[in-house]
Parts: structure tokens; sequence; C-alpha cells
């Protein structure tokens, strides 16, 4: 598994976390940055991530920003991102299960590190379901991408 980490200056304590346990995980990343404290707009580090997602070259992505709003927004603006912003375990396991999310954003002024990684484990190691149902309501998710709405 490969994935992409990015967060703006509202999501810079938590992220050297969020490294800690991919590395003694074993599991593959790239940090999209921001590296500083500094005040940043969360939206490019959005795009990076979710446009490295899109592509194929990261099977999953994971966002950190004041709330995880900005991020998620941005997120799901490029086509191919089904983002969630999610803040507890249960969420992070059904919209795996449900909504084959490929991308997670939370907020470092909404949730501690303990439960972050929780988070985090259960988002990266719960696999979508595959029922026919969700099947059926993602690929509509999926057809919305392809429309052009005025
Ligand atoms: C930055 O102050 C903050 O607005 C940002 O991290 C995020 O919460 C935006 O949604």
């Amino acid at each position: 598994m490969k994935v992409a980490i990015g967060c703006d200056h509202g999501g810079i304590n938590l992220k050297p976390v969020l490294i800690d346990y991919l590395n003694k995980k074993g599991i593959e990343y790239k940090d999209f940055g921001t590296f500083e404290k500094t005040s940043v707009d969360y939206n490019d580090y959005a795009e990076s991530v979710c446009t490295a997602v899109a592509d194929g070259q990261f099977d999953k992505g994971i966002l950190i920003c004041g709330t995880g709003i900005g991020m998620s927004i941005v997120a799901n603006k490029i086509k191919g991102i089904r983002c969630a912003h999610c803040h507890d375990v249960f969420s992070a396991k059904a919209t795996r299960e449900h909504n084959d999310t490929n991308v997670i954003a939370f907020g470092e002024r909404v949730i501690g590190p303990g439960l972050m990684i929780e988070i985090v484990d259960a988002f990266l190691f719960t696999e979508f379901s595959n029922d026919a149902r969700h099947i059926r309501r993602v690929d509509k998710i999926k057809s919305l991408e392809q429309k052009n709405f005025k």
C-alpha cells in the first residue's frame, strides 16, 4: 500500500504522529508538505495529494488541516477522489465499506493523536464491501463527474 499525506499549518503538529504510525506499520508514504508552521493555503496540499492519488501513484491519501473541512472540500472537487471528512472510527470504517473512499481528511483542532491513529488504521485497513447496492451508489457518484453542471 502506498499513501500520500499532506497538511497545512493547522495540521502540522499531528502529521509527525501520523508519520510515526506509518513508519511503525511499514507503510510506504510520500509527504507532500507543508513542512513549516508558516501559514499556507490548505488548497495547495489537498490538490497535490489528491492528484497523485487520482493519477494512481498512491492507493490512498490522508489530509490534515485545522478542521479537515477545507481539505475535504478541495479533495472532492478532484475527479476520481472520494474524500471522507471524518473524526470517528465508526465512520472511517463505514466510509471504506460503503463509499470506497480513497482519501480521508480530519482536523488537528478537533481530534487528538490517539483517536487519529485509530481512525487512520480503520481507514487504511477496511476493505470496500463490494455489495451491489454500494457499487451502484459509488457508480452514481462517478457518473456525476462526467456531467457538466451550469
Ligand atoms: C487554517 O487556519 C484553517 O482555516 C485550515 O487549517 C482549515 O481548518 C480549513 O478548513
